[in-house]
């Protein structure tokens, strides 16, 4: 029987050097999708797949990012005597998403050493990987696509996108044959790879699936890409070993990592939030 998900890490140590000059002084993460942190996002997520164990791989001196996501007793007893019980229970609805571990990474060596940084929290189980920067909105949450894969074919699972030529010397491409129903099953994995290179136009997006056995190939694989450890190259060592797949998610996805990513985010969010669309009409925007 496979195991259920049930424990997501989410690295979020990188040095914001996309989106300078502000994460001079701001944590990427908590940079605002309208009303909310990027990382708010990735959390519900989770929460809303019912994975509530998580841990935050965070620079040392980035608390603020874990303390958004406690109790704020200011906020709770002011609301509490005023009788505010709406503004009350949406505050406490961020306390109860999930409960949140953090863990420090000290030294910026990539992707694969920052979830190297979980393995006393993962122990022996599947789990999940977020990239906080890639925003998906769907029906069924991403992350529960990929879960259902796993859990029909054991292994490792990867979230995957079509993406424009030039996206692709900046991401993680697979090499795949379609087993259908956007599931694919993966051949290879390149992180990064210049386009005469590539295998393909299909790219990781930053939703995994990994099995434990992912913490022993980051461990005893060597730099990759940019002379960081790739997450990539670890779950590429899988192959042969454990089944990988591929899940083409239903949704629609947007890296909101860079300033133009994030002003897309934001306008596609204002788009599906009633609240906003007084402000969506008279900017011209049509709703979604
Ligand atoms: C990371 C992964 C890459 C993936 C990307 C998705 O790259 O290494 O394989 O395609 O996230 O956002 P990064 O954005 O950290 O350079």
């Amino acid at each position: 029987m496979p195991q259920k998900v049930r424990k997501a890490v989410i690295p979020a140590a990188g040095l914001g050097t996309r989106f300078l000059p502000v994460t001079r002084a701001v944590p990427k993460p908590l940079l605002p999708v309208l009303d909310r942190p990027l990382i708010h996002y990735a959390v519900a997520e989770a929460a809303a797949a019912g994975i509530d164990q998580i841990a935050m791989v965070l620079s040392p001196g980035d608390d603020a990012i874990a303390d958004y996501f406690r109790p704020n007793v200011r906020l709770e007893r002011a609301f509490g005597e005023r009788g505010d019980a709406v503004r009350l229970a949406q505050q406490k609805e961020i306390n109860g998403l999930a409960e949140i571990t953090v863990l420090e990474q000290t030294v910026a060596r990539g992707l694969g050493h920052a979830v190297l940084m979980a393995r006393d929290f993962v122990g022996d189980e599947p789990f999940a990987v977020f990239l906080p920067d890639d925003l998906i909105w769907s029906v069924t949450p991403a992350i529960a696509q990929l879960a259902r894969i796993s859990e029909e074919h054991g292994g490792s699972v990867v979230a995957a996108k079509r993406v424009p030529q030039e996206a692709i010397p900046n991401l993680g491409i697979i090499d795949a044959e379609s087993v259908g129903h956007g599931v694919h099953r993966v051949r290879g994995l390149v992180e990064k790879p210049p386009l005469e290179k590539a295998p393909s136009d299909l790219a990781i997006i930053g939703r995994y699936i990994l099995t434990p056995g992912v913490f022993d190939r980051i461990e005893y694989g060597s730099a990759g890409a940019l002379g960081e450890i790739q997450l990539t190259d670890a779950i590429a060592a899988a192959i042969g070993v454990e089944p990988v797949h591929a899940c083409e998610f239903e949704g629609d996805h947007i890296d909101a990592g860079t300033p133009a990513g994030m002003l897309a985010a934001t306008i596609y969010e204002a788009r599906r939030r009633p609240e906003f669309s007084d402000a969506v009409a008279a900017l011209g925007l049509t709703r979604a």
